[in-house]
């Protein structure tokens, strides 16, 4: 490819619209019946996770082509880049550092000497060691973030309850709506109670206006400016910003700006999984990781579970025009992942504009959503089932019994049952044998059976975890990270920024300053005006 070709002008993405115009002719369940041996075939297993792949529409020819056009947009190289640190954020001349974090060498450097720093905190803390202005010991840890400082470390410490230490509690604040942090301020005592500004920019509204309503708290409480710092600690990659708001050196932990946010648990943003999980655990899911680091980094494509789950979903979004992914997991310990996923898939693939700034010709980034299983069953797959369009799935279950065994198995045979069902679903003459057999009168029978007829044909992907524990789920995160780079890769488009982000931002700023100062001449829209006169005219 050179920079000017886009991808889709590429003889593997024309060759792969065709193929799929070819592959619409046939369904699941004839691939399933010409092929007894599918679910062995499409499969792939690295890093504790067993990813299954079979109940797509695919072939090997679909695997080759996809392959073909994985290299067309070199994706070698480019996971090269990635791994050597190379600046594969181009708009903010960034590397993307994230993988670094999580190679488990010992002892040296500057990650290395953050990390056990964070560690003995995180540590200290669990044992009781760390003490607040009046030297009791802290209780309660509120993380004061949004975004990427929330999300995943909110997601891993709800996964483990069991791991958090007696007596301390965490807790998570991201809303810049006072009524969460004052709720979660309801349980706790100002003595005991330690918050954690987390803040890569240290300028984010919803945090700052958290860390000020934290304070206030405590001034109320009777601390004066010492014993509140006390009461403080941060992560960012401000520290000057974070000493000028008052926080003491010994309690800021630095990440590099390398870091992108969606991508920064791995760094000091995971302290609350330090805190919540202990060191040691917050290690296991770094080694899960970087288990999972590896194995995109050196295996072939055909077994490369990041690049299958990458490509497959360009196959899906691209040829087979669903844009938009369900991820539902069978774990009510991984409630939040699809959450968490949002932010790493929708704003690292959001984008309309290649690296060398050509307007994609193509679809890019997925709507993705989802929630925990069964839960989901009594509420969303109606629709994943027998709505008009076929929304892929990827379910995620474990394989050792997580919960109490016979629970464990209830989730295990829903989950399958799902994915069968989207795969199967039940033809017209079924649902006719059904509603004929009811007692139904002819009419009714024939009527009631276009109802109860569900498509069937539509793909999932089954994602289990050997086991649920840190090192798993490190390596599960790690692959949806990796699955992103390389869908960014073939998309060409730059996975690391988010420029749009900050236009809501500044328009927040101008409306805000309509709404609180009478006198301000912001101009705006007429309808947002309106809104705004309305929002201030006193309430008869
Ligand atoms: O939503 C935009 C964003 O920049 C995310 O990428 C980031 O995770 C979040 O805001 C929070 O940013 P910060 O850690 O700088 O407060």
């Amino acid at each position: 490819m050179t920079d000017a070709a886009l991808i889709d002008k590429s003889p593997a993405w024309q060759a792969l619209l065709q193929h799929q115009q070819t592959l619409s002719s046939t369904t699941l369940e004839k691939l399933f019946a010409q092929s007894p041996q599918r679910g062995q075939q499409f499969k792939a297993v690295a890093a504790g996770l067993y990813f299954d792949y079979s109940k797509n529409l695919l072939t090997d020819e679909t695997l080759d082509l996809l392959n073909e056009l994985a290299n067309s947009a070199q994706l070698s190289a480019a996971i090269e880049e990635l791994f050597s640190g190379a600046d594969v954020n181009n708009t903010e001349r960034r590397p993307a550092l994230h993988t670094a974090l999580r190679n488990p060498e010992p002892g040296k450097g500057e990650q290395a000497q953050r990390r056990s720093t964070m560690n003995a905190f995180a540590d200290n803390l669990r044992r009781g060691d760390e003490h607040g202005a009046k030297g009791q010991a802290f209780r309660d840890v509120i993380n004061l973030g949004i975004g990427g400082s929330d999300l995943g470390p909110r997601m891993i410490v709800a996964a483990f309850p069991e791991l958090q230490a007696e007596g301390l509690r965490s807790h998570f604040a991201a809303n810049v709506d006072s009524d969460v942090l004052k709720g979660i301020l309801s349980q706790c005592q100002p003595e005991t109670t330690l918050f954690l500004i987390s803040s890569k920019s240290f300028s984010t509204l919803e945090t700052l206006s958290n860390a000020g309503l934290a304070r206030q708290w405590l001034r109320d409480a009777g601390f004066d400016d010492a014993q509140i710092a006390c009461h403080f600690a941060a992560m960012t990659s401000q520290i000057e910003k974070a000493k000028d708001r008052g926080i003491k050196p010994e309690r800021i932990f630095p990440l590099d700006e390398g870091v992108g946010g969606r991508f920064s648990l791995w760094s000091s943003i995971g302290l609350p999984i330090a805190i919540a999980l202990g060191s040691e655990a917050f290690g296991q899911l770094l080694d899960g990781a970087s288990a999972m680091d590896k194995h995109f980094r050196n295996t072939a494509f055909s077994d490369n579970l990041p690049v299958l789950h990458g490509l497959l979903s360009i196959w899906s979004i691209n040829f087979n025009l669903h844009h938009s992914r369900a991820v539902l997991p069978y774990i009510h310990r991984l409630g939040e992942l699809p959450n968490y996923l949002q932010q790493l898939t929708m704003e690292s693939l959001g984008k309309r504009v290649t690296k060398t700034g050509q307007l994609c010709t193509y679809a890019t980034g997925p709507v993705i959503w989802g929630s925990e299983g069964t839960n989901g069953q009594h509420s969303c797959h109606q629709l994943l089932l027998q709505g008009i369009g076929a929304v892929p799935v990827d379910f995620v279950a474990t394989t050792k019994a997580h919960c109490e065994p016979l629970q464990h198995q209830y989730l295990l045979a829903n989950c399958l049952a799902q994915s069968r069902a989207l795969m199967l679903g039940k033809s017209y003459e079924q649902a006719l044998a059904e509603t004929r057999a009811s007692g139904l009168n002819e009419d009714e029978a024939t009527k009631l059976a276009l109802h109860k007829a569900i498509p069937g044909n539509r793909g999932s992907n089954t994602l289990l975890l050997e086991e649920f524990n840190p090192k798993t789920l490190g390596a599960l995160l790690a692959f949806y990270e990796h699955s992103v780079y390389v869908q960014s890769v073939i998309w060409q488009i730059n996975a690391f920024d988010q420029w749009a982000v900050e236009l809501g931002k500044t328009m927040s700023t101008a409306v805000f300053e309509a709404l609180t100062q009478p006198a301000s001449d912001i101009e705006l829209d007429s309808s947002s005006q309106a809104l705004v006169d309305h929002l201030r005219a006193p309430i008869s």
